[in-house]
């Protein structure tokens, strides 16, 4: 797709001038798909988001297949992208989803810790302590064979089940991460429910708390409309690894509430206009969320995936 409308490129001072935008369409995005992808499909799905410019892109799970069954093809899919020239990180829940992803030469995992007690327990059957426990090893594990691990922290601006989530206890979590030997942490607001100055405020306390702006991710999910809002609080932060899903796919089966993640396209459009690099060419990547929604059956939410293939047509 050629893409004839673009943003007028205005940059704004003190943001970074590249971002590492990290893709989670194919795992976070699809995960919550009722009807099965067909293995191909998200194989394909995987190369057209390589092709489009895209350099990290999320691939799958190593979880229990009947906790999480639209991921449940992990072994099957893994050996068909990984000749692919791009990082694609696979999550590991435990041992067994490390022995799993390093017995088909994965180079980079992510586990998923959580910043309260209720969403552990939902997600990983296990309470906060005993899953960052279960991490430990893990992490030290992937660090001796030098796999690179990122460490997502769920929940870390409110929950479902307990509301308002206080920063002490995200930073907590962020810290027996990077302690842990996590190379980069991923900050989730599942939900969706954040707002700017709290992005901010997080930031500035992980900071103050000795965890460096550059090993930190954000990853928004936009229920409530805010991601691209809460992104740009990041960027003028210094933040440079953004996490977003082609067309917007997403949410979690374990939390109530999840809805789509900040759409790729949406994001590329205002770093585009801010004049900030990521590499990725927009018309392709469109053209892909409008493939993968055709599959899917149903329309892109991306704004910016709308607005653009409503043009072609
Ligand atoms: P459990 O039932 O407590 O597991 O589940 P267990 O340790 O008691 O083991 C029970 C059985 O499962 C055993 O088999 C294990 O071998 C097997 P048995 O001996 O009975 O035959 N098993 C496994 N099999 C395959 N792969 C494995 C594995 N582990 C154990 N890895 C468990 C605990 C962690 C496994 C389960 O809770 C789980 O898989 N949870 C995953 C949930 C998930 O994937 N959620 C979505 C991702 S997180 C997310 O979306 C948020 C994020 O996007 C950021 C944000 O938005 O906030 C990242
Ligand atoms: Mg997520």
């Amino acid at each position: 797709m050629t893409v004839d409308q673009l943003p007028m490129v205005v940059p704004a001072q003190d943001l970074p001038a590249r971002v590492r935008i990290h893709e989670v369409g194919a795992r976070d995005g699809l995960q919550n798909e009722k009807s099965t992808v067909p293995t191909e499909v998200k194989a394909e799905f995987i190369r057209r988001l390589a092709d489009a410019g895209l350099t990290t892109i999320e691939a799958t799970s190593f979880v229990h297949p009947k906790w999480v069954p639209q991921l449940a093809d992990a072994e099957e899919l893994f050996p068909q992208v990984s000749d692919l020239q791009v990082a694609l990180p696979v999550l590991v829940p435990n041992q067994r989803g490390l022995d799993r992803a390093l017995a088909l030469g994965a180079r980079r995992i992510a586990v998923f810790a959580s910043a309260t007690e209720s969403f552990a327990k939902a997600n990983l059957n296990r309470s906060l302590d005993e899953s960052l426990a279960v991490f430990d090893p893990v992490v030290r594990g992937a660090k001796d064979k030098g796999v690179h691990v990122r460490g997502y922290v769920s929940m870390c601006f409110g929950d479902p089940w307990e509301g308002a989530v206080p920063i002490h206890q995200v930073v907590r979590v962020c810290k027996a991460l990077v302690d842990m030997g996590c190379d980069e942490l991923s900050l989730g607001d599942t939900i969706g429910v954040a707002t700017p100055g709290h992005v901010l405020e997080l930031l500035s306390v992980l900071n103050e708390e000795g965890v460096p702006t550059n090993v930190v991710g954000v990853h928004f999910h936009d229920t409530y409309g805010q991601a691209l809002a809460n992104t740009y609080a990041a960027l003028e932060h210094g933040v440079t690894t953004i996490d977003a899903s082609a067309g917007g796919l997403g949410g979690c089966p374990y939390a109530k509430s999840a809805t789509g993640n900040l759409a790729t396209e949406d994001l590329v459009w205002m770093l585009q206009g801010l004049g900030i690099e990521t590499g990725v060419d927009l018309g392709r990547l469109t053209e892909t969320s409008v493939w993968m929604a055709e599959r899917l059956g149903r329309p892109s939410p991306s704004r910016t995936v709308r607005a653009l293939s409503h043009k072609d047509q």
